[in-house]
């Protein structure tokens, strides 16, 4: 690094990996590609991290209902992060795992740190406890266990703490004074209220399961998995360790200059991780940008895979699109190379999509139908078309970027020009601008603001007709008209280069100019001018850049998103995408939790040997025996039908699942009724994991009081059918699709 040279640290959060990656997650991997990139052009020394999160109670019981060990669970999920990245053509300078040993270290380290610097102490949390049960109850010692009735007893539980109550106001104070910039302003003053709401001290170890890096000396505990996630961003630096390159690492790359996050996670690094690094002496972040959610639009395909969009889908899809190269003369390229050629043009096509179509910081609707459409109008029509027919129209005259000799033939040919050099100039400050600020949108609808100019320039001088005209003065204007396009998508094609780097170097090799990737390490990208494409360039060999997609690929993307076999059990299994070892302080989208492990196909509308239907309470469960007996013919009273209408059945979608702490029987339940959404707590927990619900379309029994178990409301039971009272419920569900909210009758 020059003394001049800047250096720019950059991070994506880490996955975890309790599920393969989904379009949310790439949706983040790419925004930080491209941020990385454009660093990279600008001339800054850039490190691009990101990596998976591997440690937790959800990640060791994924790996048990996968039936492997958490490690080997971990390494096959993080590899399928790692693949799919390498798929992409994501440039990050490094992949941190916190399973990795450099991490653990590095982590343990912290820790003590803190312990060091007076931040840490332990303290025991002393509660209400039913034996019975195995669960806490809140309230006054010996009182009664709201299910079973048994008289509670008082445990304690010892836990290490850190001291937060300690940084509000510094961390207020960082924040408005700027030094912490919290983009964008709305998640700013989110987390403003939240700190000046005061800070508790936050409880930073675990006894209740192993998977974790255990407290350094007292490894009875693990260090709470959140405290081991941010100090990723350190670890991979070589925080920890005692090697010199590790050290020289850290201490130019720290602190980060962007972290790059979702929305849910702002306050674990705005306040948390501030806070940790102010008690270990460290230097903080730069600034956290935190972008919207990927919501799946809810129409027929959410029906078949709780609205997952694998980014796979959309790869290969798209990759379909991309006819095989003629292959250059003499050069032996294998199958995978082209294969990977396929997948960074579709990988362009979405990296495009997503940054085009959802505003940097707001939650969007991701369609198939807007993929496609965008696809073709902005991409094949646009962009695409207006390179492949002016560059072919230069190719046909011989393929050189010519002298501009119009202005002497005939100096008021440019009098009235679409074509202004001035707009363009102030275009390109404009695009550079938003892209500074990440408003990606802004940014390539500036672009296509230039796109559109050069077609309207050729509209205006239609130099199709020119170059048939015998008229010399005409033939000269049609190279003048056509080199000034050339020239446009060149600047063009640079200014798009961050989001599209694939599709970009094909055109720039194209125009005759080489690597754009070595255009862009040389700084030929930034500061750009209208001479950039010097005349007498001989313009590359041609190929289609973005074939035109037909309307049948939105078909195709939706079957491939459609249910397939149940997994394996030993294969890693989807789970959703919950925060259920991080109290993140906003739910994530339900729109986009993953399918569950068993998914709705594969689940009996009916069970076979399920003879009773009920409504699921809290109760003690049995296995069914492998050959149940049949039941005997039901006694009970007869009711009229009006008996029958006074029950309010409803189809509802389990939008969250989740544990109750201390409630081993119970789970809480968000359900969306269509009409409302709400909160049905359940005893279904020693039969269903969170994970299996989440997505399901149930059957409610939606006009029942509410009550309040728990501390907790529930409003509303599920109905199930079970062999007898102890058998396992199986939820009632439909082998069609019906809409939320509609009635049983
Ligand atoms: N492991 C933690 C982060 C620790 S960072 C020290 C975590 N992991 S996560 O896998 O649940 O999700 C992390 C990030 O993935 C989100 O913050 C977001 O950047 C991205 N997304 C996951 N789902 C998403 C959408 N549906 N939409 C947009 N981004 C999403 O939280």
């Amino acid at each position: 690094m020059s003394e001049t040279q800047k250096k720019f640290y950059l991070t994506t959060p880490i996955y975890y990996v309790n599920a393969r990656p989904h379009i949310g997650h790439a949706y983040t991997t790419i925004a930080a590609d491209v941020i990385a990139r454009r660093h990279r052009l600008l001339g800054d020394d850039t490190f691009f991290l990101t990596g998976t999160d591997e440690h937790g109670q959800k990640i060791e019981r994924s790996a048990a209902a996968a039936g492997i060990p958490p490690q080997q669970f971990a390494d096959q999920v993080s590899a399928s992060f790692e693949n799919l990245w390498k798929r992409m053509g994501i440039t990050n300078n490094d992949f941190i795992r916190t399973t990795d040993a450099r991490h653990k270290r590095g982590v343990q380290k912290l820790f003590t740190t803190l312990q060091a610097n007076g931040a840490i102490y332990l303290d025991t949390y002393t509660g209400q406890y039913c034996i019975s049960d195995e669960a806490y109850v809140d309230g006054p010692p010996g009182v009664v266990c709201p299910d079973c009735g048994n008289v509670t007893e008082t445990v304690s539980e010892s836990n290490y703490y850190f001291k937060l109550s300690e940084y509000g106001d510094r961390i207020a104070q960082l924040i408005e004074s700027g030094q912490l910039n919290i983009q964008p302003d709305s998640r700013r003053n989110e987390v403003l209220s939240f700190v000046k709401g005061g800070l508790k001290d936050l409880s930073i170890s675990r006894t209740s399961f192993k998977w974790g890096i255990p407290v350094p000396g007292d490894e009875s505990h693990v260090i709470y998995v959140w405290l081991d996630a941010l100090a990723n961003y350190m670890t991979a630096l070589g925080y920890g360790s005692d090697d010199p390159a590790d050290i020289a690492r850290f201490e130019k790359y720290w602190p980060a200059d962007l972290h790059l996050v979702g929305k849910e996670i702002i306050r674990f690094h705005c306040v948390y991780w501030p806070a940790f690094l102010m008690a270990a002496n460290l230097p903080l972040p730069k600034a956290i940008t935190a972008h919207g959610w990927l919501l799946f639009e809810d129409s027929k395909m959410s029906k078949s895979r709780g609205n997952i969009v694998r980014t796979e889908t959309i790869l290969d899809a798209f990759a379909t699109l991309k006819p095989k190269p003629v292959d250059l003369p003499g050069a032996v390229l294998s199958d995978e190379y082209w294969k990977h050629q396929q997948d960074l043009f579709a990988s362009d096509v979405l990296r495009y999509f997503l940054l085009r179509e959802i505003p940097f910081g707001q939650d969007g609707s991701f369609s198939f139908d807007a993929l496609v459409q965008r696809y073709n109008s902005d991409l094949a029509n646009g962009y695409g078309n207006l390179v492949s027919r002016t560059l072919s129209m230069i190719t046909k005259r011989g393929g050189l970027i010519t002298e501009d000799k119009i202005a002497a033939l005939d100096p008021n040919f440019m009098a009235n020009d679409v074509l202004s050099y001035s707009v363009i100039a102030q275009t390109i400050q404009e695009t550079e601008f938003e892209l500074e600020k990440l408003s990606f949108a802004a940014a390539l609808s500036k672009i296509l603001s230039l796109i559109a100019m050069a077609d309207g320039y050729m509209t205006q001088y239609t130099p199709w007709k020119l170059v048939s005209s015998p008229d010399p003065i005409d033939q000269h204007k049609a190279e003048f008209i056509l080199g000034s396009v050339a020239r446009m998508i060149r600047i063009i094609t640079a200014l798009l280069y961050p989001v599209m780097p694939y599709a970009t170097a094909k055109v720039w090799a194209q125009l005759g100019l080489g690597s754009i990737e070595e255009a862009a390490s040389k700084g030929e990208l930034k500061d750009l001018q209208w001479g950039g494409l010097k005349s007498g360039t001989k313009l590359g060999p041609l190929a289609p850049i973005f074939p035109r997609a037909p309307k049948e690929l939105i078909q195709i993307m939706n079957d491939m998103e459609q249910p397939t076999a149940p997994q394996k059990p030993d294969q890693p299994v989807d789970l959703p995408h919950v925060n259920s070892d991080h109290d993140a302080a906003v739910l994530k989208p339900s729109a986009f939790r993953e399918a569950p492990i068993s998914s709705l196909s594969a689940t009996p509308a009916l069970n076979p040997i399920a003879q009773s239907i009920h409504p699921i309470s809290a109760h003690h469960p049995q296995p069914i025996p492998a050959q149940a007996a049949a039941p005997a013919t039901p006694d009970t009273p007869t009711i009229a039908i009006d008996d029958f209408v006074k029950i309010d059945l409803r189809v509802a979608r389990i939008i969250v699942a989740e544990r109750i702490p201390k409630a081993d029987k119970l789970l809480r339940l968000e359900v969306d009724l269509g009409y409302e959404k709400r909160q049905i707590l359940s005893g279904i927990a020693e039969w269903y994991t969170p994970e299996e619900l989440i997505g399901r379309k149930i059957v409610v029994i939606a006009n029942l009081a509410p009550r309040k178990m728990r501390g907790l409301e529930s409003h509303g039971m599920l109905l199930a059918a079970s062999h007898d009272d102890h058998g396992k419920p199986i939820l009632a569900t439909f082998a069609e699709d019906i809409a939320l909210g509609s009635r049983l009758r």
